[in-house]
C-alpha cells in the first residue's frame, strides 16, 4: 500500500470512529493515524535511519555520489615594503630630533601602529611611543602622520600613496618628552579647570530625568576620549599654549547644554576669558583631525553663542 493509500484508510478509520461516539476507539484510532503520519513524513523527508538517496544508499548501488562544488580560489593578500620614516627625539642624546627611515613589511589592511610595534619589536627598541586599545577608544596613540593628527591605531596603511615614505611625528604643542611622546599633562590642566563633572543639587526619588530631545541636545560631545588631536592640530594653540583649546571646550559642552547640571554658567564664565572661546579663528582643523567625527568647530561656537544670548537646551 502507498503511504498516500495508507494515510487515507488511516483517515476513514478516525472518521469511522469519531462517527460511532466510542471515545476509545477514537483515542486509538487517532494515535495509529498519528504514528503512521508520522513514518511517512519521515520517509519523505530522508530522515530515517536509512535515508533515501543517501550516500550510504547510493555507495550500495554503486551509484557515484555527487561531486561537491568546486570552491573559488581565493587570492591571499600579499605584503609588500613600506618606508616609515620617524621624527625621533632621546633627550637624553639628542640637541634636536631627527627623522630616522625604516623599511617594513606591510600588509594593506594592518595600521600604522602596526607599522610602529614592528619597528620596535623587530628593528629597534627604543622607539617610544604611547598605545592601549589600539581599536580607537583609549586616545592615548594620537600622532602625527603625513602632517596631519590621527590616531595610529585607526589609520591604514592601504589609505596612504605607499609609493612614497610615511612620516610620522609627536603632536604639536606639547612639551615633547621622547620620540612620539608628548607631555599631556597641559592638556589635563584644561581638561579639568572646565569641571568635566554633573553638578546637580537636591536629591532625586530614584533618578534625575531627562527627554530624549534633552539628551541629544550633548551627544555629540559624549563620544570624546581626550586624545588632544583636535586641540594640537590648532594653529591658536600651537602659537598661544595658554588657550584652553577644543577639546577643554568640548568637554565643557557636554555639561553646559546637560539638563541636569547646575554650573553652566560656571563653565560659561571660566571660558569667557582672554584664553577661553574667543581665541577660535574657526579654521576647522580640529573637526578634520577628530577621530570620533565630533563637530568640534560647531561645538565651540555653540558655546560661545551660550555667552552671549545664554544656554539655550
Ligand atoms: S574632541 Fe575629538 S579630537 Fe578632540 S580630544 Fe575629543 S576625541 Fe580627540
Ligand atoms: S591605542 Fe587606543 S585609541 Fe589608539
Amino acid at each position: 500500500m502507498s503511504d498516500d493509500e495508507k494515510k487515507n484508510e488511516d483517515s476513514k478509520g478516525f472518521e469511522g470512529a469519531a462517527e460511532t461516539g466510542d471515545p476509545t476507539a477514537q483515542a486509538d484510532a487517532a494515535a495509529e493515524a498519528t504514528t503512521a503520519d508520522a513514518q511517512s513524513a519521515m520517509s519523505s523527508s530522508g530522515t530515517s535511519a536509512e535515508p533515501a538517496g543517501s550516500a550510504a544508499e547510493a555507495a550500495d548501488r554503486d551509484v557515484e555520489p555527487a561531486p561537491a562544488a568546486a570552491a573559488e580560489p581565493v587570492e591571499a593578500p600579499q605584503s609588500f615594503p613600506v618606508t616609515v620614516i620617524v621624527r625621533r627625539y632621546d633627550p637624553e642624546v639628542d640637541d634636536e630630533p631627527r627623522w630616522v627611515d625604516y623599511d617594513v613589511q606591510m600588509y594593506p589592511t594592518e595600521r600604522i601602529l602596526d607599522a610602529l610595534h614592528r619597528i620596535k619589536w623587530e628593528q629597534d627598541p627604543s622607539l617610544a611611543f604611547r598605545r592601549s586599545c589600539a581599536h580607537g577608544v583609549c586616545g592615548s596613540d594620537a600622532m602625527r602622520i603625513n602632517g596631519k593628527n590621527r590616531l595610529a591605531c585607526k589609520a591604514l596603511v592601504k589609505d596612504f600613496d605607499t609609493s612614497k615614505p610615511i612620516y610620522v611625528e609627536a603632536i604639536k604643542g606639547l612639551p615633547l618628552e621622547k620620540d612620539l611622546i608628548v607631555n599631556m599633562e597641559p592638556f589635563f590642566d584644561s581638561f579639568r579647570e572646565i569641571q568635566p563633572f554633573l553638578q546637580a543639587t537636591g536629591k532625586p526619588e530614584k533618578e534625575r530625568h531627562q527627554t530624549i530631545a534633552q539628551r541629544e541636545r550633548f551627544d555629540d560631545t559624549t563620544k570624546c576620549i581626550l586624545c588632544a588631536a583636535c586641540t594640537t592640530s590648532c594653529p591658536v594653540f600651537w602659537t598661544d599654549g595658554q588657550y584652553f583649546g577644543p577639546a577643554a571646550i568640548v568637554n565643557a559642552h557636554r555639561f553646559i547644554f546637560d539638563s541636569r547640571d547646575e554650573a553652566s554658567q560656571v563653565r560659561l564664565d571660566i571660558l569667557n576669558d582672554q584664553e577661553g572661546v574667543w581665541r577660535c579663528r574657526t579654521t576647522f582643523n580640529c573637526t578634520d583631525a577628530c577621530p570620533r567625527g565630533i563637530q568640534v568647530t560647531k561645538a565651540i561656537a555653540e558655546v560661545k553663542q551660550a555667552m552671549m544670548t545664554g544656554v539655550k537646551l
